[in-house]
């Protein structure tokens, strides 16, 4: 598959059969998250496969009713959780590269699962105390996003985007490519 077809085929699915993901597949995409770019390739991020019901259960309860993917974390038979370790990492000029490096990991893994014919659906707005606790990470390490993981059950279309003479410039900010 050529990239711009995976990157435009990659949607956000909030609807997932309860079919297994095979072990190889779930290897694969941690590996494609491995060999993401980062700062000085410090590679702060790390990632945590839940596959407990009981904990899955859990991690819904540190989201909001109101939040459209939360019910689609119990659906899907994992949740990929992205985790950061900010010593491992570096914020120049206040760019926190952290955020970035974990970002790119993340995405990477993401992409990798479209490929695989997997659905993701990023999640970033939930409770990062309460998803500490239930996990027992540490103090010192933050919980970033998280992802359900698993074979979907709902194809969607494209979402818009901006055209790419409202994001992309020539030669100074504002000018026609
Ligand atoms: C950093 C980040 C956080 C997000 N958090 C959530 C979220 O908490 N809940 C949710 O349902 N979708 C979440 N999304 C998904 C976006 O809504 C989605 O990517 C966007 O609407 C574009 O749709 P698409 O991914 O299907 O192309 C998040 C996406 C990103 C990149």
């Amino acid at each position: 598959m050529e990239f711009l077809e995976l990157a435009r085929k990659r949607r956000s699915l909030r609807s997932y059969k309860p079919d297994p993901v095979e072990n190889e597949k779930l290897e694969y995409v941690l590996e494609c998250a491995r060999w993401a770019p980062s700062w000085k390739n410090l590679q702060c991020w790390r990632f945590i496969v839940v596959e407990d019901p009981q904990q899955k259960e859990a991690i819904t309860t540190a989201f909001s009713e109101k939040n459209p993917g939360r019910k689609a974390l119990n659906q899907a038979p994992l949740i990929i959780v992205l985790c950061a370790v900010p010593s491992e990492s570096e914020i120049w000029e206040g760019k926190d590269y952290m955020m970035l490096d974990a970002g790119l990991a993340m995405e990477h893994l993401i992409l990798a699962a479209a490929e695989q014919g997997l659905g993701t659906c990023w999640q970033g707005l939930f409770s990062e105390a309460k998803v500490k606790e239930i996990l027992n990470v540490p103090e010192d390490v933050r919980v970033l996003a998280m992802t359900p993981l698993g074979y979907p059950a709902e194809e969607r279309n494209p979402r818009p985007r901006k055209e790419l003479s409202q994001i992309a410039f020539k030669g100074t900010w504002g000018e026609k490519l």
